[in-house]
């Protein structure tokens, strides 16, 4: 493929240098030390059950899903109840030890992983449905919930979640919002700013806040719950959740389709928005070396649009285009005129259409092997990043130039929503290649008016980066509700804030003169 060169900024903007690698803080000292009464404590509150320090469950849940962060954390809790999330926070505040909440340790920026010795405070304990209206399609659900099992359960009722990911299977409802997940069909529900109607939470302190209403309109000042969504676990536990929830489509459509080059993907997508208009439910998009890397990972995957004349070069795009209507009829003459319009002029070359639910998910597997086949190709440098979709590719283009055979950079995402994963696939970690694409990248996204981070949070990885996004004032208020809901800072430190332990100790100086 051809790659275009580096170009310079296209206007002067507000953005700094940061330093090429993500600084490693040091533990802050002012957290206290676990001691074996910590622990009984906990038993007591939890039962043996709830309380686990067996070194083997330990190392899973001090590692992250890539296998990239690892935390040495010594005590792993699974409450019940929100009463012990409770009594669990009230005693860490009261003796300074940090916790790190963890839902279904899916997360792809070290956010639900310790750094050090903070206690992993583990939701998956806390799965019971608690309600489903069926007129109103408002659940409501403990934290824990897998995303797939509630998916399931609304599914024998006719409703489907307003999220999906390829981490379904094991994370969790707290997880997906306090990450603010977008996943595959943002572009027809939106996000889950939208969708959670209420939250019950936990507090650094222990304080529970109740915000659980099951209402569409609630305009009684402001509206907090909001704070914890993409709150990433540093200004609460989510323990209870209620949801709207969408009714199940009864007409689905899957097609692959394949571009020549990435201006005709973007041409296909402004013509399903007008062909295919609401029916229209994900419009996601992968290059061909994801492709290549799901097949050559995935054994039981075929190249489902293999060129059409022997010994043509493989199309370098592939759109995974779903509809999700309630009337077959109606939305295969949208098809129709999509298909013929995306034909004309030939913005799609190829393509294929699931015939049944079955084929619909191979033709899924593929689009969400990727993050799996990219994990065992070797290690993999991921961003995740917004922009304007007419520079979306060009990102992936520039970084393959700029990092030469240090790696290699691949492209695909939720194009509907202007989200590039920018991942760089290479045989191991290096100074080198990390020192090529950082900060560079996050200039590079700065420059072109995007976002650091669309929807997979920051966690670990980012804090450094976030001012390449995000305003200082924005960053400062930020700090002031972190301080004002963990004074003590206790909840997930070393997260999302940049230098997060500096500002603690200057608060902490300032109060003792
Ligand atoms: P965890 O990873 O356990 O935690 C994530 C963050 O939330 C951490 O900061 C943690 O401290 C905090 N947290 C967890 N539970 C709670 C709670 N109850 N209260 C307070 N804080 C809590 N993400 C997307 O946005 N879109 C995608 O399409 C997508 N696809 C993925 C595909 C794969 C194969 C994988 C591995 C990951 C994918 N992700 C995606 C990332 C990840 O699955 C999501 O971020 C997911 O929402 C995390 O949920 P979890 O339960 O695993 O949370
Ligand atoms: C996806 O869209 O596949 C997920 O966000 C995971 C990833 O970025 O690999
Ligand atoms: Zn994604």
């Amino acid at each position: 493929m051809a790659v275009s060169p580096w170009t310079p900024p296209l206007q002067s903007q507000q953005w700094r240098s940061y330093s090429a690698s993500a600084p490693v803080p040091a533990r802050d000292p002012s957290f206290a030390q676990l001691t074996s009464d910590d622990v009984r404590f906990f038993q007591g509150v939890l039962g043996l059950g709830g309380v686990v320090t067996d070194d083997d469950l330990l190392a899973v849940a001090n590692t992250d899903w890539m296998n990239k962060y690892h935390g040495k954390s010594k005590l792993l809790l699974r409450p019940r109840t929100t009463e012990q999330v409770s009594r669990v926070l009230a005693h860490c505040h009261e003796r300074r030890l940090a916790v790190v909440p963890q839902g279904g340790n899916s997360g792809l920026v070290g956010g639900s992983v310790p750094l050090f010795d903070e206690v992993i405070l583990n939701l998956g304990a806390m799965d019971r449905i608690v309600s489903f209206d069926e007129v109103s399609g408002i659940l409501v659900c403990e934290a824990g919930c897998i995303l797939e099992k509630v998916d399931a359960y609304l599914a024998e009722r006719g409703f489907v979640f307003p999220l999906d990911l390829g981490a379904k299977g094991s994370c969790q409802i707290g997880g997906n919002i306090s990450t603010n997940a977008g996943g595959l069909r943002l572009l027809r529900y939106g996000s889950l700013h939208g969708n959670v109607l209420g939250l019950e939470v936990v507090l650094a302190d222990g304080t529970v806040v109740d915000t659980l209403k099951t209402l569409r309109k609630d305009n009684t000042g402001y509206d907090v719950k909001q704070l914890f969504v993409g709150g990433e676990g540093t200004l609460g536990v989510v323990t209870q959740a209620a949801i709207l929830t969408p009714p199940k489509a009864r007409a689905v459509n899957v097609a692959l389709l394949a571009c020549a080059s990435f201006q005709d993907a973007l041409t296909a997508f402004r013509l399903a928005k007008q062909e295919l208009g609401e029916v229209l439910s994900a419009f996601e998009f992968f290059d061909r070396t994801c492709l290549d890397l799901v097949l050559k990972h995935h054994s039981a995957i075929r190249d489902p649009l293999p060129p059409e004349e022997d010994g043509a070069p493989p199309y370098p795009f592939y759109l995974l285009v779903e509809t999700a209507g309630s009337n077959q009829e109606h939305d295969s003459a949208k098809w129709d005129a999509f298909l013929e319009a995306a034909s004309a002029g030939e913005v799609v070359q190829n393509g294929t259409i699931a015939q049944d639910a079955g084929q619909a998910a191979g033709l899924w597997a593929i689009r969400e092997g990727i993050t799996e086949s990219l994990a065992k190709n070797g290690v993999v440098y991921k961003y995740d990043f917004s922009l304007p979709v007419t520079d979306l590719y060009r990102l992936v283009e520039d970084t393959q130039q700029r990092i030469g055979p240090l790696g290699v950079a691949v492209g695909y995402g939720h194009l509907g929503d202007g989200n590039l994963h920018l991942n760089v696939s290479a045989p191991a970690y290096s100074d080198a290649l990390r020192a090529r694409l950082e900060p560079w990248v996050y200039e590079w996204t700065a420059q072109h008016r995007g976002s650091i981070s669309a929807e997979h949070g920051l966690g670990q990885m980012k804090p450094h980066a976030l001012r390449y996004s995000k305003a200082d004032s924005a960053i400062e208020l930020m700090a002031s509700l972190k301080r004002l809901l963990d004074p003590r800072g206790i909840l997930n430190p070393y997260k999302v804030l940049p230098d997060e332990a500096d500002k603690r100790d200057a608060t902490s100086k300032k109060q003792q003169t």
